[in-house]
């Protein structure tokens, strides 16, 4: 057994800024599956949103994003995310994040980009690669800091709480056990402050923007640790990812529609003008719809982002990797048209929390994409997580201290027991695994993606019930590697987004359904499920 004064399961933006600060009051395991460059936070594209340009204001971003969150945002969580953007954002800089633009120190003047939903020019960006930028920066200056410990390849497989050990004491977390994907031995993590920032679930669906560790990790300890799970229905697909043989899961960043790049089908016409007066910049749930429509109306496999009418010099040094991922595979963005379908891209929802992060469940954060803080709604305006992780991260740390300071042990010292594998013996064929995978995420392309039914989401959620059984059985009976911990996680996460679906009967934001086509104004609650334990 190992103890920590704070853990934290993530790599990513939200992770790395919750480390950074919690350093500065006691020691810090940080842990990743994978190596800790790989999470979404390296892929991100656009950028961050954050309120800098002088014809911006805190109140036209806490609009647009209440506007993109069709209803459901906490308008006081969007307030203060939105207001403490500009201060995370000097502190990325100071950091040595660079972000583009001109100058240095008190003349800089960042050059701000366009989004779809943004009223105006407001995301601070590093070309084309702006997450990777962060996550380079962050990763560096994290292992220089005394006081974090990094745990790579250490898998988290559960959270341990006083419930699951009997203590008939006020529940609470007591730590965590991790598998070490190299050696295979299973250790228990000791810590009373525990933060997820595991990320998203993008991989629960066929096509995704995600990268492999996108398997909604955290959503499902929680769950099974007993935390509140809220809004798993609003599942965001982005509507340009790139459409290719060979490049899988690559994205087209919405920020090209805001230098001009315009939506056509293989006829070479535009057609979002039909449906949204903003045209190719409408809110990605409004895009993604369309997009889906055109490609179901029209019988083609995709549609086309059109950036030929921008000058060839300008697409080369502004979008620099996907102007060079794009020829590697064949196609000259300055001379045709992209090929782009919608892919799943975001959790809106997740492990519900406050504004810092803290979840229902005493000592446990859930920070960054896991975390269901009330920013996004119904549908996430696009850059705003990026900002949410670097803004939740840092008051975590704060809440957490305040509630739970360091050198006091609340109640009674528990005894963990150690990890027990039980009678267990290798899965003799990996097929089972991958199989069982696959049919998961194709299961929910088919049955609860973009446009659903009453009917799709019954025939997933009895599959779904008959998939978790045999994965469960898996569980008990073979030793735990990565893949079958992921595909245990994922089935659970697969099977909330149902259930949350299901009990949602009207069209929302990012939830549409051919059953309840219009919005119903009484319908202004979070989706809220809580496991019986
Ligand atoms: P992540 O960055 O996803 O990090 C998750 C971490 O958790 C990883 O280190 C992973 O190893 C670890 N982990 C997960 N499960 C376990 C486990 N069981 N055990 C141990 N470790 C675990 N948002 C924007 O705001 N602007 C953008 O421009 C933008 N572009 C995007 C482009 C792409 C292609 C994608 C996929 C997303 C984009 N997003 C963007 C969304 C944004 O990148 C993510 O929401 C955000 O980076 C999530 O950060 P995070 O810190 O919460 O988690
Ligand atoms: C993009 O660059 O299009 C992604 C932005 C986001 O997901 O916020």
């Amino acid at each position: 057994m190992v103890a920590f004064d704070f853990v934290v399961v993530g790599t990513g933006i939200a992770g790395l800024s919750f480390a950074l600060d919690a350093a500065r009051h006691g020691r810090v395991a940080v842990l990743s599956k994978k190596g800790a460059g790989e999470s979404n936070t390296a892929w991100a594209q656009g950028g961050v949103a954050c309120v800098m340009g002088e014809d911006d204001s805190f109140e036209l971003h806490v609009a647009d994003t209440l506007d993109a969150g069709a209803g459901l945002c906490r308008e006081e969580v969007v307030r203060t995310i939105v207001e403490e953007g500009p201060a995370r954002m000097a502190e990325l800089i100071e950091l040595g994040v660079r972000f583009d633009g001109s100058g240095e120190g008190e003349n800089r003047v960042v050059n701000l980009g366009r989004e779809g939903g943004h009223t105006r020019r407001r995301i601070l960006h590093h070309e084309d690669t702006t997450g990777r930028e962060i996550a380079e920066r962050l990763l560096e200056r994290a292992r220089e800091t005394a006081g974090i410990e990094f745990f790579e390849e250490h898998f988290a497989i559960d959270l341990i709480t006083a419930g699951k050990l009997g203590y008939a004491t006020e529940d609470r977390v007591l730590g965590l056990y991790v598998l070490n994907e190299r050696s295979g031995e299973v250790i228990t993590f000791r810590s009373d402050r525990v933060v997820l920032a595991t990320g998203g679930c993008g991989r629960v669906y066929q096509y995704t923007t995600n990268p492999a560790i996108a398997t909604g990790d955290g959503v499902a300890m929680a769950w099974r640790a007993g935390a509140t799970i809220a809004n798993m229905e609003f599942v965001q697909f982005h509507p340009t990812c790139l459409y290719h043989p060979s490049v899988k899961n690559f994205l087209i960043t919405e920020a090209m529609r805001g230098e001009g790049g315009v939506l056509i089908g293989a006829d070479g016409k535009e057609f979002m003008q039909k449906y949204d007066v903003r045209g190719s910049l409408a809110p990605r749930d409004i895009v993604a719809r369309a997009i889906d429509r055109e490609i179901k109306r029209t019988g083609n496999p995709c549609v086309y982002l059109d950036m030929r009418s921008k000058d060839e010099a300008f697409l080369r040094e502004r979008f620099p990797n996907i102007y060079q991922t794009c020829l590697e595979a064949g196609l000259d963005i300055t001379k045709e048209p992209i090929p782009v379908v919608p892919a799943a891209h975001y959790q809106c929802g997740g492990v519900r929390t406050d504004v810092n992060g803290s979840t229902s469940l005493r000592g446990l954060y859930a920070v960054g994409e896991v975390g269901c803080t009330g920013l996004h709604g119904a549908n996430r305006l696009a850059s705003n997580s990026l900002l949410e992780g670097a803004v939740v991260g840092r008051r975590a740390v704060v809440d957490m201290v305040r509630r739970s300071p360091l050198g006091q042990v609340p109640g009674v010292a528990p005894v963990i027991p150690a990890w027990r594998a039980g009678n267990v013996t290798d899965v003799d064929e990996l097929v089972v695994i991958y199989h069982n995978w696959d049919e998961i995420r194709r299961l929910m392309w088919d049955y609860v993606s973009i446009v659903r039914t009453t009917k799709r989401l019954q025939r997933a959620a009895t599959r779904l019930r008959n998939l978790q059984r045999e994965v469960q059985e898996f569980y008990w009976n073979f030793k735990i590697t990565p893949e079958l911990l992921e595909l245990r996680n994922l089935v659970q996460v697969a099977a909330l987004i149902v259930d949350s679906a299901q009990s949602r009967h009207e069209s929302r934001g990012l939830h549409c359904t051919l059953d309840y086509p219009e919005t119903d104004p009484r319908c202004l609650d979070d989706t809220v499920l809580r496991r019986v334990l």
